[in-house]
């Protein structure tokens, strides 16, 4: 983690966060959409800049929806992983939805077959909470991971899985 930076996400970072999850994922979210949900919840959108040569090398996204922190996505650079990015950008977006926002949890889809991001999660304390059929538009199914909120001692949050 030498000389790497996490801080908020600004507008014209936007670009190199989108090459790394075109780097990472077979499918990507509108940029419009990036720049839409950033502006809704700014705090929830951070990235880590190698502060040698003002590179973003790793982002994540995570908002509140329905009381409840939710994570959109998390990429670092390949030539970048595997130095703890993920874990202190992770770490900083949980502090801010459970110890600022208090969130009673935090919810997340992942591939079904994604095993080294399903594993990453495990170790920080997700846990499988349903199977989503077909989430995804190639028919691929989702895992819902749900991580409780460490700060709050008894919650009887419900996980609210769908609305609807
Ligand atoms: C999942 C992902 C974000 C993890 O990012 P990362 O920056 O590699 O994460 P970290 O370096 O913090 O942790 C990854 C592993 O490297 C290990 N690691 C961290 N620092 C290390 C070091 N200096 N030397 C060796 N290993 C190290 C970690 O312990 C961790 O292993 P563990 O899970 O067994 O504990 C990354 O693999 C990725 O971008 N994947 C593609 C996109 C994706 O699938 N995203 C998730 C779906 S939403």
């Amino acid at each position: 983690m030498e000389n790497i930076r996490i801080r908020r996400m600004k507008e014209n970072d936007i670009p190199q966060v989108i090459k790394i999850e075109e780097d990472s994922f077979k499918y990507t979210y509108p940029p419009l959409l990036i720049m839409q949900i950033l502006s809704s919840f700014p705090e929830g959108f951070l990235v880590a800049e190698d502060e040698r040569n003002e590179r973003i090398v790793g982002y994540i996204m995570g908002l509140i929806e329905w009381g409840h922190g939710h994570i959109i996505s998390i990429a670092t650079s390949k030539e970048y992983r595997k130095r703890g990015i993920g874990t202190a950008l992770l770490k900083k977006l949980e502090d801010i939805l459970f110890k600022k926002y208090n969130v009673g949890y935090i919810a997340l889809e992942v591939r079904f077959n994604n095993r080294e991001a399903r594993r990453f999660y495990y170790k920080r304390g997700y846990k499988d909470k349903r199977l989503l059929p077909r989430y995804y538009e190639d028919g691929t199914d989702a895992i819902l991971m749900v991580k409780r909120n460490p700060y709050i001692e008894v919650t009887n949050t419900p996980v609210i899985v769908s609305m609807w």
